[in-house]
C-alpha cells in the first residue's frame, strides 16, 4: 500500500512520530539537530587525542623528565617548578600530534576524535599554568579533522582548582577544589563559551559534533552538594553551547555531559527534552583502578564489560550515551599511570593493593608482547567496541603513547590487536 501514498508525504507524517518515540524526542515542528552527527543513528567510533593539549606523565614521561625536577607531576607543577615549562610544552604541542596523525586516524576507519583541553588556555587568571598556543593548536586540529572527514568532540579536561584531583585535570591534589565555588564554574563556562562561539561558525563547517562541558567531575567525592553543583553547571553551560550564536539561532553542536561517576540511571531524568536538546551522556569504562578490579582475570573482566550491553541499551532510551574513554589495557602497570612517582596496584605498590603479578610483560613496547597477551588485548578491544555500540558508540583512550603500547591505538594497529576493519566480528566474547 506504500505506493499509493507519496513517499515525501508519508515521511512527513511518520518522521515526527518516530523521533518522538525515540531518545531526544523533539517537539513537532522543531527540525532535528542531527546535521553535524546523528548520535541516534550513527555509531561514534573514535579515539582520544590524549596527552597533547593537556600533558600527562604516563603518556609522555620524557616531557616531564625534561622539566628537570621530580616535583613536576602535572601541568600545574610544571609551571611552578620549571623555568622551561612554556618552551617545552610549546615544542610538545608542535610535535606530539600533527596532521599525519589525523590522516592515520581517518585511515583506521574511525569517524571521531575527542580532544581534551584545559581552562588555563582561555582564562586570564591562569598562573602558574603555562598559557600558550593551545587554542590555536585546537583550531588547527579542527581544520585537520575537517580535511580528513573526522568529527571532533571538544572536551574541557581541566577546570579551575580541579574537578577531580587527577593529574590529567592539570592539577593533582588530594581533594578537588572546583565544587561549590560559583566563580570556578563561571570560569569553566566562559572557556566553553569561547570554544562554542568559534566552532559554530560556518568556517568550521559541521566538524565539531559536540562540546563536552567537563571531563570526569568527581561527584562521588565526599563533598556535600557536588552532584547538584555539577548539574547546575551543566544546565547553565548548556546554554553557552546551544545559544553560542544568540538565543534566536540554536547551534547544532551537541552538548556532552560526563556521568560524574554516578550510575547511568541517575541521569535518566536530567537534561531532558523539550527544554534540553541534543544532549549526549558520556560514561568512562575502566576496570583497573581499584585493587579488586585490577585482580580480575580475563573472564571476569570480559563478563563485567558484557553487563554494559543492557546498561547502555537502557540509558540510550533516555539520553544518547557513549563510552568516551576506555582501553584494552588490563593492568595499571604503565609507568606513572597512577601519577608520577607512584607504582602500580598490580605489583602491590599503590593503593594498599596486594601484589597480583609482575608488570614486566604487561606494559612497554608492543613489539615485545607475547602472543597470549596480544590475544587478551584483542578480546578486550573487540568485545568493548561491540558492546559499546549498543549505545551511541565509543572513543578509545588514547591515540598514542611514548612507552605503554597497551594503551596506544596506534600501536594496537601496528602490532595487530586492533583492527582497521571495524565492521568485522573479531573476538567478541559475549
Ligand atoms: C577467573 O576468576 C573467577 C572469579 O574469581 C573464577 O571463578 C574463575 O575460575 C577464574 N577463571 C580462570 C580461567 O582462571
Ligand atoms: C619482574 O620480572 C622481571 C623479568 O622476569 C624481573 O627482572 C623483575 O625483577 C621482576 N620484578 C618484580 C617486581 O618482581
Ligand atoms: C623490546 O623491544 C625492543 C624493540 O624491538 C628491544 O630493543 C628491546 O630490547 C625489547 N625489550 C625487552 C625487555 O625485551
Amino acid at each position: 500500500m506504500l505506493r499509493l501514498v507519496s513517499l515525501t508525504c508519508l515521511l512527513s507524517i511518520l518522521l515526527p512520530l518516530v523521533s518522538a518515540a525515540g531518545p531526544r524526542a523533539l517537539p513537532f515542528g522543531h527540525a532535528p539537530d542531527a546535521k553535524r552527527f546523528n548520535f541516534g543513528s550513527t555509531k561514534v567510533r573514535g579515539v582520544n587525542i590524549g596527552g597533547w593539549l593537556v600533558a600527562e606523565p604516563f603518556i609522555t614521561p620524557s616531557l616531564f623528565q625534561a622539566g628537570g625536577d621530580s616535583r613536576i607531576v602535572d601541568e600545574y607543577t610544571f609551571g611552578q617548578y620549571s623555568k622551561k615549562a612554556c618552551s617545552l610544552l610549546a615544542s610538545h604541542w608542535k610535535t606530539w600530534i600533527t596532521e599525519s596523525d589525523f590522516k592515520a586516524i581517518s585511515a583506521a576507519g574511525l569517524n571521531t576524535v575527542r580532544i581534551p583541553i584545559g581552562y588555563w588556555a582561555f582564562d586570564s587568571d591562569y598562573a602558574p599554568y603555562c598559557q600558550g598556543s593551545q587554542f590555536s593548536y585546537l583550531t588547527k586540529a579542527v581544520g585537520w579533522a575537517q580535511k580528513y572527514g573526522l568529527k571532533v568532540v571538544i572536551d574541557l579536561h581541566g577546570a579551575p582548582a580541579s574537578q577531580n584531583g587527577f593529574d590529567n585535570s592539570g592539577h593533582r591534589r588530594t581533594s578537588p577544589g572546583w565544587f561549590n565555588v560559583q566563580s570556578r564554574a563561571d570560569r569553566a563556562q566562559a572557556a566553553i563559551s569561547t570554544m562554542a562561539k568559534k566552532f559554530s561558525t560556518s568556517a568550521y563547517g559541521d566538524t565539531v559534533s559536540a562540546i563536552e562541558l567537563l571531563n570526569e567531575p568527581l561527584t562521588t567525592a565526599n563533598i556535600g552538594g557536588a552532584l547538584e553543583f555539577t548539574i547546575d553547571y551543566y544546565e547553565s553551560a548548556y546554554s553557552s553551547v546551544r545559544y553560542a550564536q544568540g538565543k534566536k539561532s540554536p547551534t547544532s553542536q551537541a552538548v556532552m555531559i560526563h556521568d560524574g561517576f554516578q550510575d547511568l540511571s541517575r541521569w535518566y531524568n536530567e537534561l531532558q527534552p523539550p527544554t534540553y536538546q541534543n544532549v549526549v551522556l558520556d560514561h568512562h569504562q575502566y576496570s583497573i583502578f581499584t585493587p579488586t578490579q585490577v585482580a580480575w582475570n580475563q573472564t571476569t573482566r570480559l563478563n563485567d564489560i558484557c553487563t554494559y550491553r543492557s546498561k547502555l541499551a537502557n540509558a540510550q532510551s533516555h539520553l544518547w550515551t557513549i563510552v568516551g574513554e576506555w582501553t584494552s589495557a588490563n593492568t595499571d602497570c604503565a609507568m606513572w599511570l597512577n601519577g608520577r612517582g607512584r607504582g602500580s596496584r598490580y605489583e602491590g605498590q599503590y593503593d594498599n593493593s596486594p601484589k597480583i603479578g609482575n608488570c614486566s610483560s604487561k606494559t612497554g613496547n608492543g613489539a615485545n608482547f607475547s602472543s597470549a597477551f596480544k590475544t587478551q588485548l584483542k578480546q578486550l578491544f573487540d568485545t568493548q567496541r561491540d558492546v559499546y555500540e549498543t549505545g551511541s558508540g565509543w572513543i578509545y583512550w588514547t591515540w598514542k603513547t611514548e612507552s605503554a603500547s597497551e594503551w596506544s591505538y596506534q600501536d594496537g594497529l601496528k602490532y595487530g590487536w586492533i583492527t582497521n576493519n571495524l565492521d568485522s566480528e573479531g573476538s567478541v566474547e559475549c
